[in-house]
């Protein structure tokens, strides 16, 4: 076997586990390696990023997709240390922990804007009433095409070796960090993403999906079908937990708790008030 057919074995191996029945099928490609080589980063060294690394990520969020060429988000990215210290602490107060290592450790905060307002203005420029932003689909569109440019951002970054993790957390504080970064009116930050050298020494591995059956239909939905591959994927799941020294959880445990604990809501519980309260009436 070559280097680069064990090497992309092991891959197959750590997103799918030992247990679990994996597709023999792959095409592979530098892109598909990379992109199966993802991980969470929340380990970070103190070093600053390159110089051109959020230029060439916002090259690569712009290249993404976009509803109807729109252009509806925008990145705010955190540098300033005050700043960012006050967001994580604000974040922390609401999970509650003490602190969040990897937003005070990280270089940078990079903050994913669904953002409506530029053509808010621009309609009301041209004296006109900006109505159809007033629907929900407007909001979705917008939420969706930060997360597309979010994730090529990300891709760009890992292949420059540097690590991220994203930040659902920071709907928690929706109102506040809107407040913080001044942001305008029809404008919400959907998620947050830390980003930085990732600390080698410290970082986690590669994460197990459930086996692609679980996920991949073809042409009707096929309900239920998942149910013969929890097993496995619970077995894959837990192996990964003891490797990483991590709470003993099991992933049904941790979907049922998703679904049944407002704790885990943080105060995302009063998040459609605050999503309105921005300019989104989410008809
Ligand atoms: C939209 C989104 C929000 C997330 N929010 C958080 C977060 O607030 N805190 C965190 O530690 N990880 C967060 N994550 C990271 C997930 O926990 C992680 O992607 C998942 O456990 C799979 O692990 P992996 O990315 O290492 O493969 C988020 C991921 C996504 C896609």
């Amino acid at each position: 076997m070559t280097a680069r057919k064990a090497e992309q074995r092991s891959l197959l191996e750590a997103r799918y586990g030992a247990a679990q029945q994996k597709p023999d099928n792959i095409i592979w490609t530098p892109q598909v390696e990379a992109l199966l080589r993802h991980k969470s980063v929340r380990t970070f060294l103190a070093d600053a990023l390159p110089d051109g690394s959020i230029e060439t990520m916002v090259a690569a969020a712009q290249s993404a997709s976009n509803s109807s060429a729109l252009n509806q988000w925008s990145l705010v990215a955190v540098t300033d240390v005050e700043l960012k210290q006050r967001i994580s602490d604000t974040v922390a107060r609401s999970v509650p922990v003490a602190r969040i290592p990897w937003i005070e450790e990280v270089p940078a905060l990079l903050l994913w804007v669904a953002d409506l307002s530029r053509g808010a203005e621009i309609t009301k420029d041209a004296g006109k009433e900006p109505f159809v932003f007033d629907y929900l689909d407007s909001f979705l569109m917008a939420s969706i095409d930060a997360a597309l440019a979010a994730q090529n951002a990300a891709v760009a970054a890992e292949s420059m070796g540097l690590g991220i993790v994203y930040l659902g957390v920071m709907r928690n504080i929706a109102k506040e960090v809107a407040e913080m970064i001044h942001l305008p009116s029809h404008s919400f930050v959907t998620f947050g993403m830390a980003v930085g050298w990732p600390d080698a020494t410290r970082t986690s591995c590669i994460r197990p999906r459930p086996a692609q059956p679980m996920v991949l239909h073809h042409n009707r939905y096929d309900q239920g079908s998942y149910r013969v591959y929890l097993k496995d994927y619970e077995e894959a799941y837990q192996t990964f937990r003891v490797s990483q020294n991590m709470s003993a959880k099991t992933w049904l445990g941790s979907v049922i708790e998703s679904a049944t604990s407002m704790e885990y809501m943080g105060g995302r519980v009063k998040l459609r008030e605050t999503v309105s309260e921005r300019g989104f009436k989410l008809k």
